[in-house]
């Protein structure tokens, strides 16, 4: 019997997803596949993680905004959604200035290899976990970012280029991070994600004519998948207070400085890409920025304050220092690599805005 070809949008299933892309990964190109092995500091990665303590959560403490949360996610709004439809426009990669066509493909990989991380690590827990709420949150999470993962490939395949997901999974490098640390860098990749998702879309609604590629179109709908998943991770954190009060909350600065320093300079080295956006990459950093700040508010007790006048500063220094450190050899190299590491410390040591948290999480997607 010959089962219909499913398409990786329709899917609930991250396992099943994942299978339908690697029958399609006959196609797949092994540049792409290599540039998304990369374990740079810049690069997306894959987390492991101890998941018996992920597993031993108590969701109790915070179960009315628990089971308003899952019931919304199990109504699985965007079922269909990420699959090429009549809004999806011809895309003329062969008349695509190079410079632009790189860098776009270079986004693309890199957004699938993180959309793709969040797959693997959800999926895992899903696995191994025993806790039914545990698992069952991170089973419906591990289906988003298996189609968000695999409509970004659709998106590839069509400029002769995919990222073959199941090599992937088998051959890159896992990095190990304490639970803890998991929620800090889950929760705000998933909430950064959010806002950069939505700013672009919101730009692009008012400059349509900025929107080279069909992909932006679907932008809306996918922050919302982002965000849904930041606040199944704030409930997360709510359930120990101890996680985001005293040492932690050093933790939580450094992880804060990490994730929008990588950001600002990752973006940075996409000049073209972002002047055919027609966007701004400071005033884009700092709108994303801002927008993150806005939202953490809900469970992290600080914000950076990313009005210091070291603070725009510190980030073109770092920058500066990465994009040296790329071109430079021998002791050149380790002086770049002094100078980026003195511009974090710079950025690091900037006094945070302290503010209350709210006793409930619970937010609703507002940009
Ligand atoms: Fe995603
Ligand atoms: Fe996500």
């Amino acid at each position: 019997m010959n089962a219909p070809v499913k398409h990786t949008s329709d899917i609930t299933d991250a396992e099943e997803s994942l299978a339908v892309q690697q029958a399609q990964s006959v196609t797949d190109s092994d540049s792409a596949t290599e540039l998304a092995m990369q374990n740079t500091l810049l690069t997306p990665r894959f987390y492991t993680t101890d998941f018996d303590e992920l597993d031993a959560i108590d969701v109790s403490p915070v179960r009315e905004d628990w089971d308003n949360l899952i019931a919304q996610m199990v109504s699985d709004p965007n079922k269909g959604h990420f699959k090429k439809n009549e809004d999806w426009d011809t895309v003329d990669w062969e008349g695509m200035e190079p410079e632009l066509k790189k860098e776009f493909i270079d986004f693309l990989v890199s957004s699938c290899t993180a959309e793709f991380s969040g797959c693997v690590l959800y999926k895992e827990m899903k696995r191994r976990g025993s806790n039914e709420d545990i698992t069952q949150l991170f089973q419906l999470m591990a289906r988003d970012e298996a189609r968000h993962a695999g409509f970004i490939n659709d998106a590839l395949r069509e400029a002769g280029v995919a990222v073959n997901l199941g090599f992937l999974t088998q051959k890159k490098k896992y990095t190990y991070f304490r639970p803890k640390f998991i929620y800090y860098a889950t929760y705000l990749s998933e909430k950064i994600g959010y806002a950069r998702y939505i700013t672009i879309f919101r730009h692009l609604q008012e400059h349509p004519e900025h929107r080279f590629h069909p992909i932006f179109k679907w932008f809306e709908e996918w922050c919302n998948d982002e965000f849904s998943h930041g606040e199944a991770f704030a409930l997360l954190m709510k359930t120990d207070p101890k996680l985001t009060s005293g040492i932690n909350v050093y933790w939580i600065k450094f992880f804060l400085t990490a994730v929008y320093s990588t950001m600002y300079v990752r973006d940075h080295q996409r000049p073209a890409f972002h002047k055919a956006l027609g966007v701004d990459p400071d005033w884009y950093a700092h709108e994303v920025f801002t927008k993150t700040s806005a939202l953490t508010k809900q469970i992290f007790p600080i914000t950076l304050d990313i009005e210091h006048p070291r603070w725009q500063r510190g980030l073109e220094r770092m920058q500066k220092a990465n994009a040296d450190m790329a071109e430079a050899k021998g002791l050149k190299k380790v002086v770049a690599q002094v100078r980026a590491v003195a511009a974090f410390v710079s950025l690091i040591t900037i006094p945070v805005k302290k503010h209350a948290t709210p006793a409930s999480v619970r937010m609703e997607p507002a940009y």
